[in-house]
C-alpha cells in the first residue's frame, strides 16, 4: 500500500518524538518522592529551607543533582534520593524537565464567577512571592547588573545552566552565598571561593534586596 507522502512524515514524527522530548508524566510520578520536602508544586518551604525548584533551568536541577549523588555538593537531605538506583540519569532528565516546566504565579490570580473551589485553591496554592528583603536596592543593581548578570541574566532567570535567583526564597539564596564564601561549594570553575569573596557583606545583603524586586518580571 503506497501511504502519501505528508501522512509518512507525520508518522515518522510520531515515532521521533518520545525520544526527543523528555516524559513529563513519568517526571512529574518521580517528584512526588520530592514532594515531601520541595512540595507538590515544587515552591519549595520552611522560609528556605527546602528551596524553590519549580521554574528553575532544567540543566541546572540536573547538574546539581549530579552534584549531590557525586558529594561535590554535600547535603545529606538530599543525597539518598539522588543515587543512581533511586534516581538513575533517565529520571534526572525527566523530573528536572518537568519542574523546569512549572510556573509559579507571582500575582494572586482573578476569578471567574463559575471557578469552583478547588480550581481557586490550586490556584492560590501556586502562587510564589517571596517578601521584599532590606537593603539598598540601587547598589545591589549595580553591583549585580555589573557581576553577575552576565551569568545569572540581566533580569535574574539565569541562562544556560547558569542558575535562575529571582523567586527563590533570601535565606535560602544567603545560605549559598556563604558556603561559596567558605569554599563549601565551587561558584564558577576558575575561583573556589569566587566573586562573591570580594563583596562586602551589606553588598551582598543588598544584592539579595535588588533580587526581591525583580519577580514581577517572571511572568
Ligand atoms: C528529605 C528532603 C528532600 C527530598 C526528599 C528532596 N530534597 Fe532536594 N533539597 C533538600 C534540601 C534541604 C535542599 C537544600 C540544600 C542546601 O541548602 O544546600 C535541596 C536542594 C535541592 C536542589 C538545589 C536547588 C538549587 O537552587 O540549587 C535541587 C535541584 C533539588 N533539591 C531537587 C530535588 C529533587 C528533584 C528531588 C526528588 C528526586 C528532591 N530534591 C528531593 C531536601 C530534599
Ligand atoms: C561566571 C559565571 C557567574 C557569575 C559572574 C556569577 N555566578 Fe552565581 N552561579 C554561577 C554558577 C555556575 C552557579 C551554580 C554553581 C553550582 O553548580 O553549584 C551559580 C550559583 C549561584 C547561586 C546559588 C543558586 C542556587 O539556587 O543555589 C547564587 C546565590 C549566586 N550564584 C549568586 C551570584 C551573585 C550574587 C553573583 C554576582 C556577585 C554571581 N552569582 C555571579 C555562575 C556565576
Amino acid at each position: 500500500m503506497q501511504l502519501p507522502r505528508p501522512f509518512c512524515l507525520l508518522l515518522v514524527c510520531l515515532f521521533a518524538m518520545p525520544a526527543l522530548a523528555q516524559d513529563l508524566a513519568k517526571g512529574k510520578d518521580i517528584n512526588g518522592t520530592c514532594a515531601a520536602c520541595h512540595g507538590q508544586y515544587g515552591a519549595g518551604g520552611k522560609k528556605g529551607e527546602y528551596p524553590r525548584i519549580a521554574g528553575q533551568r532544567a540543566a541546572y536541577i540536573e547538574d546539581q543533582l549530579r552534584s549531590f549523588r557525586s558529594r561535590k555538593r554535600m547535603n545529606i537531605p538530599m543525597f539518598p534520593y539522588t543515587q543512581e538506583r533511586e534516581l538513575p540519569d533517565e529520571d534526572i532528565k525527566d523530573v528536572s524537565a518537568y519542574l523546569a516546566s512549572i510556573e509559579l504565579p507571582t500575582k494572586w490570580p482573578v476569578f471567574k464567577d463559575n471557578d469552583d473551589a478547588l480550581t481557586r485553591l490550586t490556584a492560590m496554592e501556586k502562587v510564589m512571592i517571596v517578601p521584599r528583603a532590606e537593603g539598598n536596592v540601587d547598589n545591589g543593581k549595580d553591583i549585580y547588573q555589573k557581576q553577575c548578570a552576565s551569568c545569572h541574566a540581566k533580569t535574574g532567570k539565569g541562562r544556560g545552566k547558569f542558575p535562575m535567583l529571582i523567586g527563590q526564597y533570601t535565606n535560602y539564596l544567603r545560605k549559598q552565598m556563604d558556603s561559596y564564601i567558605k569554599g563549601e561549594r565551587p561558584h564558577d570553575e576558575d575561583d573556589s571561593r569566587g566573586i562573591l569573596a570580594t563583596l562586602k557583606e551589606s553588598d551582598l545583603q543588598d544584592i539579595l534586596a535588588y533580587l526581591t524586586t525583580l519577580q514581577d518580571s517572571q511572568q
